[in-house]
C-alpha cells in the first residue's frame, strides 16, 4: 500500500522535526551554559561533567559494541545448531559485576572529590558577604558587610570570593548561575551557604531552578561582575541615600509614590521611607528596595528590561506629562498593568493614568 507508506514517512519526518525543534530550542545564544564556565566553582563542576561523560562514553561504546557484534556474529541462521550455553559461568559473572563497580566507583570518587573541593577557592582581598532572599518571585541581595540592598541584580567585584547565605521566607527556591556556580536550594527555615567567585568581568544570567509557583519561570536575576575599581564606585553610589528630585514632573511622581495607600507601603527608598539600608521597617515591606532603581537594568525578575533611554518622558497633546514611546518602555508596561505582565505577582495597584505613570517614571529615573 504505497499511499499508507507515504503517510508513514511524513509522520516520521514530522516527528523528527518536532523532536529536533525541542532540542535546538535550547541553542539560544543568550542561554547560559554550564560548559562555558567563568569562575573556579563552575569550572570544577564542568570538569566533573566531562569526566562523567568520558566514563559514560567508554561504557556506552563497550556495551553497545559487544551487543552489536553479538547480534551480527551470532544471529540465527537456517539450520544452525543450538549455540553453546554459558548460563552459570562464574568467570563471566564476576567480570560483569566487577567492571561496572569500578566505573561507578570512579564516578563516585570524582563526585565526592569535586563536592568537597567546591568551596575551596581563593580570591583577591576580602570576602564579600551577601544575604540572598528568595521571594515570590524576585531576588533580594542584602550586602551585610557593605550595608546596601539591591533586587534582581547582584553586582560583585571580579576575582573576589562571594559568600552567600540563602534564605527564603516563603517556599523553596533554588539559586543557580550556570556559568559561575551550580544549584543550591533556598529553603524556608534552613539557610544554606554558597561560595563562588567570578573570574571574568561581564553579566551572567541567574535562574530560579526549583518550581516555586505561578511565576517560577520569571524569577531570573543578573550577576554583574565589575572590576575592583568599578565595583567600589558603584558601591559608594549605592550607599548614598536617595536624592530628592529637582524636576517638577519627578517631584509629582515622588508625591504619588509617598501618597496614601501608594507605592511606599511595599517599596522602600532610603532617605524617603527608610532611615538606612538596615532600617528594621524594611522587614515590613514586601517589594524590592528602590533606592537606586535607575542604576538597574531589569524589572520584576527580568520579565522586562529597564533602560531610562527607552522611557522618554515628554508631554501629550494637552501638555500633560506622557511617555513618548510606551511600547518600548518596559517600566510603562509594568506600571500600566503589572498583573498582565506577570500574573499573580504581589503588585496589586489601582489603575494609574498615563500622566501618573509618566510622573512615576520620571521619579524612578531620578533614583540614580
Ligand atoms: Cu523561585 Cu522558582
Amino acid at each position: 500500500m504505497p499511499k499508507f507508506r507515504g503517510v508513514k514517512r511524513w509522520a516520521m519526518l514530522f516527528s523528527a522535526m518536532l523532536l529536533s525543534s525541542i532540542l535546538l530550542a535550547a541553542c539560544d545564544q543568550n542561554t547560559p551554559s554550564i560548559l562555558n564556565p567563568q569562575g573556579p566553582v563552575a569550572s570544577k563542576e564542568a570538569g566533573l561533567f566531562w569526566f562523567v561523560l568520558v566514563v559514560a562514553t567508554i561504557v556506552f561504546v563497550a556495551v553497545e559494541g559487544v551487543l552489536i557484534y553479538s547480534i551480527v556474529r551470532f544471529r540465527e541462521r537456517p539450520n544452525a545448531p543450538m549455540p553453546r550455553q554459558i548460563h552459570g559461568n562464574n568467570t563471566i559473572e564476576i567480570i560483569w559485576t566487577v567492571a561496572p563497580s569500578l566505573f561507578l566507583f570512579a564516578v563516585l570518587i570524582g563526585t565526592i572529590y569535586t563536592m568537597f573541593n567546591l568551596s575551596n577557592i581563593s580570591g583577591q582581598g576580602r570576602t564579600l558577604e551577601v544575604k540572598v532572599v528568595g521571594h515570590q518571585w524576585w531576588w533580594e541581595f542584602d550586602y551585610t558587610n557593605d550595608n546596601i540592598v539591591t533586587a534582581d541584580e547582584l553586582v560583585v567585584p571580579v576575582n573576589t570570593v562571594i559568600h552567600t547565605t540563602l534564605e527564603s521566607n516563603n517556599v523553596i527556591h533554588s539559586f543557580w548561575i550556570p556559568q559561575i556556580t551550580g544549584k543550591t536550594d533556598v529553603v524556608p527555615g534552613h539557610n544554606n551557604d554558597k561560595v563562588f567567585l567570578a573570574s571574568t568581568i561581564g553579566t551572567y544570567r541567574g535562574i530560579c531552578t526549583e518550581f516555586c509557583g505561578l511565576q517560577h519561570a520569571h524569577m531570573s536575576f543578573l550577576l554583574v561582575v565589575k572590576s575592583q575599581d568599578d565595583y567600589m564606585s558603584w558601591l559608594h553610589n549605592q550607599q548614598a541615600v536617595a536624592q530628592a528630585p529637582t524636576d517638577a514632573v519627578a517631584q509629582a511622581g515622588m508625591k504619588i509614590f509617598t501618597g496614601s495607600g501608594a507605592c511606599f507601603g511595599c517599596h522602600g527608598i532610603v532617605g524617603v521611607n527608610l532611615q538606612s539600608f538596615s532600617d528594621p521597617h524594611a522587614n515590613a515591606l514586601i517589594g524590592p528596595n528602590l533606592t537606586h532603581f535607575a542604576t538597574r537594568t531589569s524589572i520584576a525578575g527580568l520579565v522586562l528590561s529597564w533602560n531610562p533611554q527607552s522611557c522618554v518622558v515628554g508631554t501629550d497633546s494637552s501638555g500633560k506629562p506622557a511617555i513618548q514611546n510606551p511600547s518600548a518602555c518596559g517600566l510603562y508596561q509594568w506600571l500600566h498593568n503589572p498583573q498582565a505582565v506577570k500574573p499573580g505577582n504581589d503588585m496589586n495597584i489601582r489603575p494609574l493614568s498615563d500622566t501618573e505613570i509618566a510622573q512615576l517614571v520620571a521619579y524612578l529615573e531620578s533614583l540614580t
